[in-house]
């Protein structure tokens, strides 16, 4: 049997994905990109998993879209191709539940659009970003000229993107690219770390704030402030926000259940 191109693991509430084709530095060919997209359809599902880590096995995060596919494609399937990777990492954009990149190696163009849809980014050390798509004569296509220029600025992504060069993990996080920066062999803990402190807090005000977030990618201010309000109101009929308040008045820890119905 072959190896599995994308591993899945659940433990503590919080599942892990690993992109598994070390051997092609986890570049994203048709078949991993269809398991991911099932994996994280899955995870939204599953309502015993509320957080998520995507990584690489190997050296690699991924060092991109496959190139070997991108080869025959004409104006036509050029713009479908994008279509659906920009389909597949907004859908970890707007899963619902927090997702943190732990970012192991070369995270080159997919592979760091992939970084940029998840809410989270943590690198380790010796981890390597880049847009190197104009090298190839494309440009980013699975969301990376958008949502790199959210992140970081568009005169920084513009620099990155015209000249796809890599980037070292301590200039990604210099230019606001990743969270933060760890030894190796500290990541994996880093973002469990990450994740129990977020799953800690009331789940229900986290998907609120995600949904809060992410309005900024779309909205202008005066839109994602209404947004903003209205997702703050839905937070005070859960019993979430009775248990947080109550307990802090009361000097003891929350008790949250992710319940959404404020008189239960
Ligand atoms: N698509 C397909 N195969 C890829 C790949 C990609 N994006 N990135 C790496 N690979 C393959 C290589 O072809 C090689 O396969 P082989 O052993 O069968 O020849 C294997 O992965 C190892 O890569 P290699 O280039 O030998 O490793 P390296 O350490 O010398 O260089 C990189 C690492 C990441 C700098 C280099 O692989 C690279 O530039 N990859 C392409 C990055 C890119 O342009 N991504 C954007 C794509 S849109």
């Amino acid at each position: 049997m072959t190896e599995r191109v994308l591993l899945v693991s659940v433990e503590d509430r919080i599942a892990t994905l690993t992109i598994n084709r070390p051997a092609k530095l986890n570049a994203l060919d048709r078949e991993i990109k269809e398991e991911m997209k099932k994996a994280f359809e899955a995870v939204r599902a599953d309502a015993a998993i509320d957080a998520v880590i995507v990584t690489g096995a190997g050296k690699a995060f991924a060092a991109g879209t496959d190139i070997g596919e991108l080869t025959s494609l004409d104006a036509e399937s050029g713009k479908a191709f994008a279509s659906s990777g920009q389909a597949l990492f907004d859908n970890v954009q707007h899963l619902g539940k927090p997702v943190i990149a732990a970012v192991n190696g070369y995270a080159l163009g997919g592979g760091c659009e992939l970084a940029l849809a998840c809410h989270i980014r943590i690198a380790s050390e010796d981890a390597v970003f880049g847009q190197p798509e104009v090298a190839l004569g494309i440009i980013p296509g699975y969301g990376g000229t958008q949502r790199l220029a959210r992140i970081i600025g568009a005169g920084r992504a513009m620099e990155v993107i015209l000249t796809g060069n890599q980037i070292t993990a301590a200039e990604a996080f210099r230019i606001g690219l990743v969270n933060r920066v760890v030894p190796a062999r500290e990541l994996s803990d880093s973002a469990r770390a990450t994740a129990r402190a977020i799953l800690a807090r009331g789940q229900l005000a986290v998907r609120m704030a995600i949904k809060a977030v992410n309005a900024t990618m779309e909205l202008p201010l005066s839109e994602g402030l209404k947004v903003e309000a209205g997702l703050f109101g839905e937070c005070c009929r859960t019993a979430d926000f009775r248990e947080g308040t109550r307990a802090f008045i009361e000097k003891r820890k929350p008790r949250f259940t992710g319940l959404g119905n404020a008189d239960r």
